[in-house]
Order: C-alpha cells, then structure tokens, then sequence
C-alpha cells in the first residue's frame, strides 16, 4: 500500500469538511441507515474519491457520511467493498487506512452474518470476542510499509476487550439482549453448504459472514481499537430447513434496525475520547 495513495485519498476529504472523526464506522448489509443519524452530515460518494473504489453491491449506497453523532465526529462508510465483488484485499481495506490517516482512533466494524451457534435467532446482535480468517488469504501480504505497522501483527486481542465490555454495559443499560461470539470470515459469494456450517462450527465459530477480517486484520496493523457487532440476520445454512436469500438477510437487518441504532449511538457517546 502506498502511502502518497492514501494521503491523495485523505486530503480529497479533508478539503470537504472540517470535522475532524475520531471514530470510524463501517456499515455493514441492511445497517446503513446509521448514516441517517449522524448530524451536519456531508456525503461524499465513494466514486468522487480519488483512488477509492467503487461499491457494486444492492442493499450498499456506497458513501461516506462524515459529521457527529452525540456530538462525537464521526467518519462512516455507508457500504463497504467486499472482496467477492473482485476487489483486491488491498483494495477491500483501503478505506481503514484513509480514515485512519483522516485521524480515527477507534473503528466500529459491522456486518450481516449467519448464525451457526444453535442458541442464536435470527435478529440476535452479537458482540465479536474474535474472528477465523478463513479467506485463504490476508490483506498485509506483500512488503510491509513499517510506517503503517509492524510486520507480523499480534491479533490476540483484535476486538477490543474494553470496547466490548463498554458495549455490554451498555446493552444492559438500554435492555438489549447481545450475544458474543467467534465471526467466521469466508469470502463468499456463496452461501455456505450444511457441511460447511458443521466444520465451522467444529472450528469455533459462532456466526458467519462475507467481510470485516480483512478489514479489521488492517485495523489492527494501523493501531486501531476494534469494536465488531454482527447483525445474525439469518440462520446459516443447513440449520433451519429453508434455503438463504439476500432479502431475508435485508428483512431481519430491517427489523432489529432500532436496537441497532440505539446500541452504535449510545456506544460512540461512552468511547472515550483521546
Ligand atoms: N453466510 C455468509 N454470509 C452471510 C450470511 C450467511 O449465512 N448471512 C448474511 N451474510
């Protein structure tokens, strides 16, 4: 990753607004809305930024909306890049590192997934305690920029303990109930098979979905705390005798949309701030 690539990218919107975020927010499938909330927002779509690419997928506006939530300044991707729409993993993660040039110090990642943990429903919000990288690949392979970060990341504690636990805390304040579970990155844009659903469980898992490791793998190499919630917006496959379509995982995002919301905002409020 180039750095002059991102810092093009990065003063693009800096000359589009003043605000200066400390929190970044990827908005996963059907939880966009959350752009919606953030106050003197100014959007800037994904295809005016220089060296930005370009989101393809339905259900994915593909903007970033930067402005302040609870009065905390915010920059958040309303749509993200997934790598099964044929973006590079560098291509994929290069929005963390506009946003922490941009001077982020925490980043909200959040996504649909599959429950594959038996005890889960569909509509649970899950805390992430931790992520299987099972891409088959990683988005720091290639020579390392040690301006950005170190070579060999440690990822023993991706999802930040703190933040989880000031997410929990928070839950119980507002009498949302949350899970906390194991997010199993595949790349998609397949559905998992039963079978798979049963290895992914044997492995660990507790959900499963299309994104956020890489992103959250490039998060940490940048220093960034991490904050991940799922949105189970579906049981995976093999579980409940019906097959997975893009629209239920759209309905259920749309239902637990309130709490949702509730959870993120109240959350930026209580993360302190540097
Ligand atoms: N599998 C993978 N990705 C997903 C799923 C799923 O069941 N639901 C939403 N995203």
């Amino acid at each position: 990753m180039k750095r002059d690539v991102i810092h093009t990218a990065a003063t693009y919107i800096q000359g589009k607004t003043t605000i200066q975020p400390t929190i970044g927010l990827i908005l996963g499938s059907g939880l966009g809305v959350l752009a919606d909330e953030v106050q003197d927002a100014v959007k800037i779509p994904y295809n005016d930024i220089p060296e930005f690419p370009v989101s393809t997928v339905e259900g994915h506006a593909g903007q970033l909306v930067i402005g302040t939530i609870q009065d905390v300044p915010v920059i958040a991707m309303q749509g993200r890049f997934h790598f099964y729409e044929g973006y590079s993993l560098e291509k994929v993660t290069f929005p963390v590192r506009v946003m922490k040039e941009l001077g982020i110090e925490t980043i909200i990642v959040t996504n649909a997934a599959g429950g594959i943990n038996e005890s889960y429903n569909p509509g649970d919000l899950m805390l992430i305690s931790d992520h299987i990288n099972n891409f088959g690949t990683n988005p720091l392979i290639g020579p390392n920029d040690s301006e950005l970060g170190v070579r060999f990341p440690d990822m023993s504690t991706a999802y930040c303990p703190k933040l989880r636990a000031l997410a929990k805390d928070v839950a119980s304040e507002l009498n949302i109930a949350v899970q906390e579970g194991v997010y199993v990155g595949n790349t998609g844009p397949t559905y998992e098979t039963p079978a798979e659903v049963r290895m992914l469980r044997v492995v660990g898992g507790d959900a499963v979905g299309m994104s956020t490791v890489p992103e959250v793998i490039v998060a940490r190499h940048a220093g960034l705390h991490v904050l991940g919630i799922s949105c189970i917006s579906n049981m995976a496959a093999g579980i409940l005798d019906q097959p997975l379509h893009h629209d239920e995982v759209i309905e259920t995002t749309e239902k637990v949309k309130k709490q949702f919301l509730a959870l993120v905002k109240e959350v930026v409020k209580q993360i302190p701030q540097h």
